[in-house]
């Protein structure tokens, strides 16, 4: 199969305007395309009552534009649906597993490879193995999934992030770096016998997809390395870290985005990753060069996922996952979302919207505190934004915020750090136009912020009760915003 390479492998493939505004040109072609439904308004205010104010319980029937998650949604390459048809069925020793390990040791420099359904299944795996009752592990910052899977060996999450993490507006290059003295303090306070890991996530999801720079890794290494305590990296959102690592870190501007994330990959004992994000297929897994790492998960790899060779994954996803891991390395397909989102980011911020600066990795968040100052934090600010976004747009976000934490054992919500709206902007589907309708469509909602009120639970599940709670609003603000709505489009969707 044809090897996608990009034109120059160590510069930045911008296309540069003299003369009309500097904007992100695509670097590809699209040869499929998907209709979509932009329905009437007053369709979608039923669709997101009917949805219970839940966007993860819309149907896409009922979405324009969805900007939910990246994950299992970037698009495809050619080269990709072509593996597909050279997949080699077989439950053991099938060859699309010997070409996918072949890839994970071209991309990650790891010689073991253990294949698992998505990223979670990968936690699951990892915290099952190494994780005991009052273990504490050290980490940027949580994922919803990560935190729920180290609390069930009964583990604890201690989020060691710098001054610069959490601020809504800033220029800080890398506000995913782990804050070294609170991690040499952390260590002192619990002994290295309770701590079985660092964690260090790519492109921190919930503060933004934020990066961390490799000299703060070489930092968090080097400490790990004094107390022989292990280093696991969460690579899902790698590419994309790798990226701005090339774009913010002087001593990596010269080095291509394969030789930064061999960099990462080899400061890292075990790396681990939802394949629905850093390869735009289904799947996960976890690599290693440590045999003995290796022997300590492969028996949970065959009682949780599956044998060996395929570990929950079919063998088509299994070939696309391996073409996916090798296009990570290639900048023009990497780099494309990046972009865009700071397209959008650096638009709504000249245009007054609060939002999460520098643009990071995944999506632009917008903060829905600053958005909406007159809503509670306990009524759900993100929450309630997503909603009203989605009813004037049919745009579909994701709430990052309260909703997504969790209630303490007193039965109070535990109120998230930050309440963020989070459109996703999966790699190489959106074009620059429905980009731009989106921040036209937030500038207005902006404008008419004072008519959204909150939401309260009608429904509450007890895990990661985000994906299916169903919520209702505190008032009749969603047919109030529809009526501003009419009065200011007219008849126009
Ligand atoms: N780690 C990170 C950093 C993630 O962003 C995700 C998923 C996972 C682990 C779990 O992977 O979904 O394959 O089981 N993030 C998705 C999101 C769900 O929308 O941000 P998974």
């Amino acid at each position: 199969m044809k090897k996608n390479t990009s034109p120059a492998a160590h510069d930045s493939p911008v296309i540069k305007f003299i003369v009309g505004e500097q904007i992100p040109v695509e670097l590809h072609k699209v040869r499929i395309v998907q209709k979509l439904n932009l329905k009437p308004v007053n369709e979608r205010l039923r669709a997101i009552q009917d949805a219970g104010f839940n966007s993860f319980l819309l149907s896409t029937q009922d979405v324009f534009l969805d900007m939910l998650t990246d994950s299992g949604t970037n698009a495809m390459s050619d080269q990709q649906v072509a593996s597909m048809l050279v997949a080699d069925d077989a439950y053991a020793g099938s060859q699309s597993f010997e070409r996918l390990q072949k890839a994970v040791k071209e991309v990650f420099g790891k010689k073991y490879f253990l294949p698992a359904h998505q990223g979670r299944a990968a936690e699951h795996i990892i915290f099952h193995a190494f994780i005991r009752q009052g273990d504490v592990i050290p980490m940027n910052y949580h994922f919803t999934t990560t935190k729920a899977h180290i609390e069930l060996p009964g583990g604890v999450i201690e989020e060691i992030f710098t001054s610069e993490a959490l601020k809504i507006k800033s220029s800080h290059p890398f506000k995913g770096n782990i804050d070294i003295e609170k991690l040499k303090k952390l260590i002192k306070k619990h002994g290295v016998d309770r701590i079985p890991f660092v964690r260090m996530e790519a492109s921190t999801n919930l503060i933004g997809g934020q990066p961390f720079s490799i000299e703060n890794m070489r930092q968090v290494r080097k400490v790990c390395d004094q107390h022989k305590i292990m280093l696991v990296l969460d690579a899902s959102l790698i590419g994309e870290n790798a990226y701005f690592i090339k774009q913010r870190e002087a001593a990596f501007k010269k080095k291509s985005i394969a030789e930064i994330l061999r960099t990462m990959c080899d400061l890292s004992d075990l790396v681990y990753f939802s394949s629905r994000k850093v390869s735009s297929t289904r799947g996960g897994g976890i690599c290693t060069n440590d045999v003995h790492l290796y022997d300590k998960l492969k028996d949970l790899v065959i009682l949780f996922e599956g044998f060996l060779t395929y570990g929950g994954m079919s063998v088509r996803e299994i070939e696309a996952m391996a073409v996916g891991l090798r296009e990570t390395q290639d900048e023009t397909c990497i780099s494309q979302s990046p972009q865009f989102i700071k397209y959008l980011v650096e638009h709504l911020d000249a245009a007054g919207v609060p939002v999460v600066t520098p643009a990071g990795g995944l999506g632009c968040h917008i903060d829905a505190k600053g958005f909406l100052p007159h809503v509670p934090q306990t009524e759900y600010p993100a929450g309630a934004l997503t909603a009203a976004f989605y009813i004037i747009s049919g745009v579909r976000g994701m709430e990052r915020g309260t909703i997504s934490s969790v209630r303490d054992v007193s039965g109070k919500d535990i109120l998230a750090d930050m309440e963020l709206l989070r459109l996703a902007m999966p790699r190489r589907v959106f074009t620059l136009s429905q980009v731009k309708y989106v921040a036209d469509r937030l500038q207005w909602l902006h404008k008419n912020r004072k008519l959204i009120g909150g939401l309260q639970f009608e429904y509450e599940p007890a895990v990661l009760r985000f994906f299916t709670g169903r919520l209702t609003p505190t008032s009749d603000w969603p047919q109030k915003l529809m009526a501003k709505f009419k009065k200011d489009f007219g008849n126009s969707l």
